[in-house]
């Protein structure tokens, strides 16, 4: 099951973030899927009970990640957290699936309350970086938070929402936008895909010919050895 999830997340890295070149890259160096998986041991921790431990485990991760996640919220499957230092998450937020946050977002309290008192976040949403969503409000499938904006209110399924007070930008995202789009930011369609497509091809290639470069001189290495045997 964890494997599952961990393949799952890895895939959905390589997906999202240009960045990510390889499964060996994000598995190492994205603190998101570190952080992600280990609220899954935190989360499972507190769901049987284990306060104190869950607690402690997912201070480790936070310790590790600077990803700070509370054991008892609960997040969806293929959340991406990119870059990730400084992202606060709430005691009882929710995540959907298919989310993608950016580093520095908190998901907090507006005022001290007891109860439910953190965002629920729909599906396919995208929190920009530094931005700030605050109390038991309901983000929409598909929304949009700018990087930056303060949200304290409830945002719309399928609405952009920038500044402090987060308000709705002029346009509503078309229907085709519910895929996704890195940085939020619509693409010139007609390029992008295929452009990816060769920068992927490209770097499997690289790759491919650094394999063949380390086999072909550890060959060439064990060549001698032979002949000094014989
Ligand atoms: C909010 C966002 C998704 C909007 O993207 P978009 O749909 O292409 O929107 P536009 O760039 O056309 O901007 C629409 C309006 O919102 C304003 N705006 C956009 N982002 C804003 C932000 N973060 N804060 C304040 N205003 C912002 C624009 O100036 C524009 O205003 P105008 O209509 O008065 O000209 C995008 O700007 C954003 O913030 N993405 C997150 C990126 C991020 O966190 N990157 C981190 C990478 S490490």
């Amino acid at each position: 099951m964890a494997f599952m999830f961990l393949r799952e997340t890895i895939r959905t890295y390589r997906e999202r973030d240009p960045a990510a070149r390889s499964w060996m890259e994000v598995l190492i160096c994205y603190p998101g899927v570190h952080a992600v998986m280990w609220h899954r041991l935190s989360h499972a921790l507190w769901e049987n009970h284990l306060y104190l431990l869950g607690r402690f485990s997912s201070h480790i991760a936070r310790w590790l990640t600077g990803i700070e996640i509370h054991p008892a919220a609960k997040l969806g499957r293929r959340l991406v957290i990119d870059h990730g230092m400084g992202v606060v998450i709430g005691e009882t937020a929710e995540i959907g699936d298919d989310c993608y946050l950016y580093h520095q977002v908190t998901l907090g309290v507006a005022r001290t309350s007891s109860g439910k008192r953190h965002p629920t976040v729909g599906n396919n949403v995208i929190i920009g970086a530094g931005a700030k969503v605050l109390g038991p409000i309901v983000i929409g499938d598909n929304a949009r938070i700018g990087s930056n904006a303060v949200v304290v209110d409830p945002v719309p399924a399928d609405t952009t929402v920038v500044g402090v007070p987060a308000r709705p930008v002029d346009r509503k995202l078309p229907r085709k936008q519910a895929g996704f789009d890195p940085y939020g930011m619509p693409c010139d369609d007609s390029l992008d895909p295929l452009m990816r497509d060769l920068e992927g091809l490209r770097v499997e290639m690289s790759e491919l010919e650094a394999r063949v470069a380390r086999l072909a001189s550890a060959q060439a290495q064990q060549k001698p050895r032979q002949t000094a045997a014989e």
